[in-house]
C-alpha cells in the first residue's frame, strides 16, 4: 500500500517531462516528420487548419505524455506511417507536452 501510494504521489508530481525523454531530439523529429501538416511549434506560420496543433493537443484535459508515445508507435489512418522507434515516440510526446500553452 505505501508503495501504491508512493507511486500514485510520483504520478501526480510528473508534470515534468519524463527523465528519459529528450525534447530538442523530439523537436528535431516534429519538424521533420509532423510539420507538413501540424502546427509542431509557436514559431511555425504555416500549417494545415484540419490538424490539430500541438499546442492544442498538449491542452487537452485528457492529454497523456505516455498515451500520445504509445499513439505515436500505431499507424495512424490518416498519417502516413512514420515507423518511429519507441525512444523516438517518447520524445516526440515529451516535446508536445512542452507545447502546452501557459
Ligand atoms: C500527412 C499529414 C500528417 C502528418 C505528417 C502527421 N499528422 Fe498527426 N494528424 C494528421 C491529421 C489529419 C490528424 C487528425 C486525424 C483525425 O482527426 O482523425 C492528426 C492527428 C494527430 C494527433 C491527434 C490524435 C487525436 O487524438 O485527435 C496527434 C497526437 C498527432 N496527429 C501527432 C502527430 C505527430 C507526432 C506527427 C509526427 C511524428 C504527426 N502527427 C504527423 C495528419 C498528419
Amino acid at each position: 500500500m505505501r508503495a501504491l501510494m508512493l507511486s500514485l504521489a510520483l504520478l501526480l508530481t510528473a508534470n515534468v517531462p519524463s527523465f528519459a525523454a529528450d525534447v530538442v531530439n523530439g523537436e528535431t523529429l516534429a519538424k521533420r516528420w509532423c510539420a507538413s501538416c501540424h502546427l509542431v511549434s509557436e514559431d511555425q506560420r504555416k500549417g494545415s487548419d484540419l490538424v490539430p496543433s500541438f499546442a492544442s493537443i498538449a491542452s487537452r484535459p485528457d492529454f497523456d505524455e505516455d498515451k500520445l508515445a504509445a499513439f505515436l508507435l500505431e499507424p495512424h489512418p490518416k498519417m502516413e506511417s512514420m515507423a518511429l522507434s519507441r525512444i523516438e515516440t517518447r520524445n516526440i510526446a515529451a516535446f508536445i507536452a512542452e507545447q502546452k500553452r501557459r
